[in-house]
């Protein structure tokens, strides 16, 4: 029972659409950061990234959700164990990572007094006090947690890509849309 050993559509659907999403958001905020950079350019990039940034919340939210009732399917036999503990531990911290990113970046955004474009519109509430320290606080938070993210997802794109080319031992097939 082959079908068993992949991943489900929705879980595919919710790892590709925010893969795609935080490999957009963060060069974004890159870019939006450089200094000297036009209004016209900086402008719309804060409002994809924090706008974007809510969104990635919701679906990693929604992910967790889904894997509680829809746990993983097992790995394949040939996997050694410590790999099997490598790639859990790896796969809740980018959880972990994306929820706390997603978190400090509305927080500071909130504290500091900035609008959250598309959401306030939808009338996301915002329960958090204006305040330049908790502002700031939560500023340097979000600065500090793209080092680990950033590493994390090298670290798993690279794993990913061993396990296609090198090992093809189907682990990456599991996550391929179509795939069963
Ligand atoms: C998982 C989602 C997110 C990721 C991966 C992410 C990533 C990043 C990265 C890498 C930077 C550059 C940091 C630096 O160079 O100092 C940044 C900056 C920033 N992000 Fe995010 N972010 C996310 C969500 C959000 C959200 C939801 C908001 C606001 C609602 C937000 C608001 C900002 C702001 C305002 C900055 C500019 C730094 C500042 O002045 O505070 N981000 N983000
Ligand atoms: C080209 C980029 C990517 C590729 C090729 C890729 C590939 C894969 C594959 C093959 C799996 C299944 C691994 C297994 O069966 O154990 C997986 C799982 C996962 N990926 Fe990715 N991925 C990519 C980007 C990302 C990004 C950007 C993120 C988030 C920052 C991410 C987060 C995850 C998580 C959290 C899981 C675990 C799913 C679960 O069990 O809930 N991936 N990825």
């Amino acid at each position: 029972m082959t079908s068993n050993l992949t991943y489900k559509p929705l879980a595919k659907a919710f790892h590709w659409l925010t893969a795609l999403l935080v490999l957009l958001t963060i060069p974004a905020a890159f870019i939006m950061l450089t200094p000297g950079i036009e209004r016209s350019l900086q402008d719309p990039l804060f409002l994809f990234h924090k706008n974007i940034g809510v969104v990635i919340f919701v679906l990693v939210a929604l992910r967790l959700a889904y894997r509680s009732v829809n746990p993983p399917p097992p790995l394949p036999a040939s996997v050694p164990a410590w790999q099997r503990h490598a790639a859990a531990i790896t796969h809740w911290l980018l959880y972990a990572l994306l929820l706390a990113m997603a978190l400090s970046g509305y927080i500071r955004v909130t504290a500091g007094g900035f609008p959250l474009e598309v959401f306030d519109r939808i009338g996301l509430p915002r329960p958090v006090p204006r305040s330049d320290s908790l502002a700031e606080t939560a500023k340097a938070i979000h600065a500090t947690l793209r080092y680990p993210l950033i590493a994390l997802i090298i670290l798993h794109i690279a794993a990913a890509l061993q396990h296609a080319i090198i090992k093809r031992d189907g682990v990456f097939q599991r996550m391929l849309p179509g795939a069963r």
